[in-house]
């Protein structure tokens, strides 16, 4: 008995099916497909019909130019080998007007996509100016090996963010930029702002966009508590096994570092074969684990272990579902256990057992 980690293929495609609709998704695959794994991301989602990926990793992006040799690949971090990048025709970032001026010659037939900074202040140009700055000079360059303007985008840094205004101010600048861009009469083939979070405030893919760049929807997470259960789902299932049932006394410590006194003579606790080494946060130790469709809490988490008070229900060798559709990594997002991707990235890939159904 092991731990595992198991993600059921059909539904991880349907909910890619769901998420997308009809619209253009520039589905984010960086951190391994967030953990669930590059190919075996990429090829659903291109089976969902999706055909534009950005990572933040120059390895990925060629490794998804393998996987999909004629998707539009988007590098959101600016690397210097420029040879590996056009060799496989990546786009990639224009991160500051500095980088523009070093690197426009040997950035020759590379499609660039001219970032805009906003609220974040990660990378990209600072402002419009800035903006037409390179436009106009790559406009008056004339030689004919040059780079490619292929697109204009930035990062809502604020989007998931509900009770500060944050979200609305960049999203006021963000879109007068394009506006005042647009009537001046440039074009550009892609234009892209919105993570999940902004997709889903703004009811899909904002005016003027080729494309929204979603990330943890498609692995099954909602982004922000009042979205439907039903339009987002989990295809992931982390669990473990009991190993044993033990019964322990009032003033009992169960636990390293008196984790847990039991508070009543007979306490059964199931001692469960899965741990913060293999990726369950501290955080999400504190609320409860599923065992044959019911809720019991977990009292103490260790390296390879953890406590699960139990009732007279359940046996040795039952399984303790950490995470599936019915107890999502979203509901200890918005209980503070975490932001979802955080809960997803601790999970230990070297030790729980990977499985795709
Ligand atoms: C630049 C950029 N775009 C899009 C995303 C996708 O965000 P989400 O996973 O919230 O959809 C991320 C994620 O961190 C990002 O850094």
């Amino acid at each position: 008995m092991t731990a595992i980690w198991s993600v059921d293929t059909e539904e991880f495609y349907k909910n890619a099916v769901n998420v997308s609709q009809d619209n253009s998704i520039m589905a984010v695959v960086k951190n391994n497909a967030y953990h669930y794994g590059l190919e075996f991301a990429v090829t659903q989602f291109l089976r969902a019909g999706i055909q534009t990926f950005s990572t933040t990793s120059l390895k990925e992006a060629v490794r998804v130019r393998e996987i999909a040799p004629k998707a539009t690949i988007f590098l959101m971090n600016a690397v210097y080998d420029f040879d590996i990048v056009r060799d496989n025709y990546i786009h990639m970032t224009l991160p500051s007007l500095d980088f523009y001026y070093e690197h426009y010659e040997a950035l020759y037939d590379i499609h660039i996509h001219l970032e805009f900074e906003n609220l974040l202040h990660r990378s990209g140009l600072k402002s419009v100016d800035e903006i037409r700055q390179v436009l106009l000079h790559h406009r008056r360059n004339e030689n004919p090996n040059k780079m490619i303007i292929a697109g204009l985008w930035t990062h809502f840094g604020y989007a998931d963010e509900f009770d500060v205004p944050d979200y609305q101010i960049e999203r006021t600048a963000w879109l007068e930029i394009v506006n005042t861009l647009l009537d001046e009469g440039y074009q550009f083939p892609m234009i892209h702002a919105q993570n999940s979070a902004s997709y889903y405030r703004e009811d899909g893919v904002l005016p003027n966009h080729t494309h929204a760049r979603i990330g943890i929807a498609l692995y099954g997470s909602r982004p922000y508590s009042t979205i439907d259960h039903s339009m987002i789902k989990q295809a992931l299932t982390v669990k473990g096994n009991i190993i044993q049932i033990r019964e322990v006394n009032e003033g009992d410590y169960c636990g390293y570092s008196f984790a847990f006194e039991a508070k009543h003579n007979h306490t059964k606790l199931a001692v469960v074969d899965v741990g913060y080494g293999d990726g369950i946060l501290k955080s999400r130790a504190q609320f409860e684990a599923l065992i044959h469709g019911k809720r019991y809490p977990i009292r103490a988490l260790m390296m390879s272990h953890m406590f699960v008070e139990v009732d007279e229900q359940v046996h040795a060798q039952d399984e303790v579902i950490l995470y599936n559709d019915d107890i999502r990594v979203d509901e200890f997002t918005f209980k503070g256990v975490g932001a979802n991707s955080e809960q997803l990235s601790a999970m230990n890939h070297d030790s729980l057992i990977k499985e795709y159904r």
